[in-house]
């Protein structure tokens, strides 16, 4: 089999307004991401996911993209994206940019001829519908910040249609000049030479349900779009053509963000012969959430389903070779308030989730911050918060009758801000991300949880996630990481997260012990070497293991 250039990869995910501010404006930007390319050369990183950096009016970070030749200038100019990737490609390392193609922003020059009339010859470029009879909305379709997923037009009477933010048109995909476009932008992102693309909301740009209303659960007015537009039938079609006039020519990697592709689907997706490399698929990290997204009604979860969750995917990743391994990013609350109790987020337990996830089958993501244990943030009030779905929940949960205090709750725990919260470079002033005012409120426990002190501490988690990486990468066990196969072991076990990986007769066990109690553990196998553990002595005796209060350990078996 032909191996790619990504298969030994680990990548970085950079969100560029919170990473570092070369120029005190109080937001990140593209030269400060240059100024700190070799900190993540010596954390070992092949790759950097940025987030999106194309002209923007900025109403979901980026995410809202009005033109994508061109770059914002709050984060810099073309020459500073220019020189970005030829400094990554003299350190070995690719950049990955964000490819946003559900939608645009409404300030697109596509959107605004669009609107203009409805003889505009971009009219098609996007979604427009008739009101119902009594003018309201076409269909009762909620979209995923909340409210309808439709925004009315005084100047011809329609209303077009936003899967997310009003800000974000969804363009149409059943138009094939549409689809043409698309293809020449990536192409000319691709021939600059960057290393390839995550593809944002792709599996959106298919709408179903003859756009006709949604069957509500209960009384509710709107119904969450997802039963509509995401993995509608004929998707697959457009995905084809994708590939096949884009990322196929290239030799790059692609992951797309899929959230809800059928298991049985999956190796259409990705791998070898599919659309994409590589899927995040969400099912382990949105396991607090239930259908109606919203956050205020979280769903309980144990550590059961979380294991459940990645066994189903790394079995197809056993099928198609490689998935993406992640935990957090930058939709998403920081690992460690997920997975751990508040009261046990510890080094120890940082490291414990960082061994879990790092041995699985596939690519490692790590999200700016994770490396040095960043955690959730509490702002005390809603005006400290940006993130435009932190907003829209909490007006839900308002209209729902839930208090101020229910409301903020569920953003402490569910934010997107959570991950966006500058990245905490040392304990100057602002984490020493800005000498300006950070576009966000840093996070205060910046004094102690910094890079700096994570560099100066041998035995820091930045520290742990080198070792993890050189063992990826550089050592006898690299083969096993990368292309061994998983194995469940454990699987019934309500507090201990295990699994083997085997490859030409060499087995590697991997257990974490996800409480604060010592866990007593008998074993079939006998061990030839203990390959890293976040504890300094392991308690093995023959077969017998007792595993300390979130202790990781991984094992070479005999
Ligand atoms: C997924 C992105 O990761 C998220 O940040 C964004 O808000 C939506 N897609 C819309 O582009």
């Amino acid at each position: 089999m032909n191996k790619k250039w990504w298969e030994k990869s680990i990548v970085y995910q950079i969100y560029p307004k919170s990473f570092y501010d070369s120029d005190n404006d109080g937001i990140g930007d593209l030269k400060g991401i240059i100024s700190k390319l070799d900190y993540l050369k010596d954390l070992g990183i092949d790759v950097i996911w940025l987030s999106p950096v194309y002209k923007s009016p900025m109403a979901d970070n980026g995410y809202d993209v009005s033109d994508y030749y061109d770059i914002e200038k709050q984060f810099g100019s073309m020459e500073d994206m220019n020189a970005l990737i030829e400094e990554g490609k003299k350190r070995n390392i690719k950049i990955i940019m964000d490819l946003v193609i559900n939608h645009t922003s409404d300030e697109h020059a596509w959107f605004i001829e669009s609107k203009a009339s409805k003889d505009s010859p971009k009219r098609d470029y996007y979604i427009w519908r008739d009101p119902k009879e009594d003018g309201s909305q076409p269909n009762n379709w909620e979209s995923i910040f909340g409210g309808s997923a439709w925004k009315y037009d005084e100047v011809s009477n329609q209303y077009y249609l936003h899967v997310f933010a009003e800000k974000q048109p969804d363009l149409n995909w059943e138009n094939p000049k549409v689809r043409k476009d698309l293809y020449q932008m990536i192409n000319y992102w691709l021939d600059k030479g960057i290393g390839g693309f995550r593809v944002d909301a792709i599996t959106y740009i298919k709408k179903g349900n003859d756009f006709k209303d949604l069957k509500p659960n209960g009384k509710e007015k709107l119904v969450h779009v997802n039963g509509a537009c995401l993995n509608q039938e004929g998707i697959e079609e457009f995905l084809a053509e994708l590939k096949e006039n884009t990322f196929a020519k290239y030799d790059i990697l692609t992951v797309a963000e899929a959230p809800g592709v059928p298991k049985e689907k999956l190796s259409r997706y990705a791998g070898k012969d599919g659309f994409f490399d590589l899927l995040f698929e969400f099912e382990h990290v949105d396991l607090d959430i239930n259908a109606d997204g919203k956050w205020y009604k979280p769903r309980k979860w144990t550590i059961l389903d979380f294991k459940s969750a990645i066994k189903k995917s790394q079995e197809v990743y056993n099928e198609i070779g490689f998935g993406a391994l992640y935990l957090e990013n930058h939709d998403q609350p920081r690992s460690l308030n997920k997975f751990i109790k508040e009261e046990d987020i510890s080094l120890v337990s940082a490291k414990m989730l960082a061994v879990t996830y790092f041995f699985l089958k596939g690519i490692p993501f790590i999200y700016q911050g994770q490396e040095i244990g960043m955690t959730n943030v509490k702002y005390e009030s809603i005006e400290d918060y940006d993130d435009i779905a932190s907003i829209g929940q909490y007006k839900d949960a308002l209209s729902e009758g839930y208090s101020k205090e229910e409301a903020l709750a569920a953003l402490h725990r569910r934010s997107r801000d959570n991950a966006r919260t500058p990245m905490q470079w040392d304990n100057s002033e602002n984490a020493g991300f800005t000498k300006g005012k950070p576009w966000l409120k840093v996070n205060p426990n910046y004094k102690d949880i910094n890079v700096e002190a994570n560099l100066k501490n041998e035995n820091s988690l930045l520290n742990f996630y080198k070792n993890l990486i050189r063992l990826r990468k550089f050592s006898k066990y690299t083969d096993v990481i990368v292309y061994g196969k998983y194995i469940k072991f454990l699987e019934e076990h309500g507090d201990v997260f295990g699994y083997i990986r085997e490859y030409n007769g060499k087995q590697i066990l991997i257990l974490s012990n996800f409480t604060d109690k010592n866990i007593q553990l008998k074993l079939d196998y006998n061990v030839r070497e203990v390959i890293i553990s976040n504890y300094e002595n392991i308690d093995l005796n023959n077969k017998n293991i007792e595993l300390k209060a979130y202790e990781a350990v991984v094992l070479e078996l005999v």
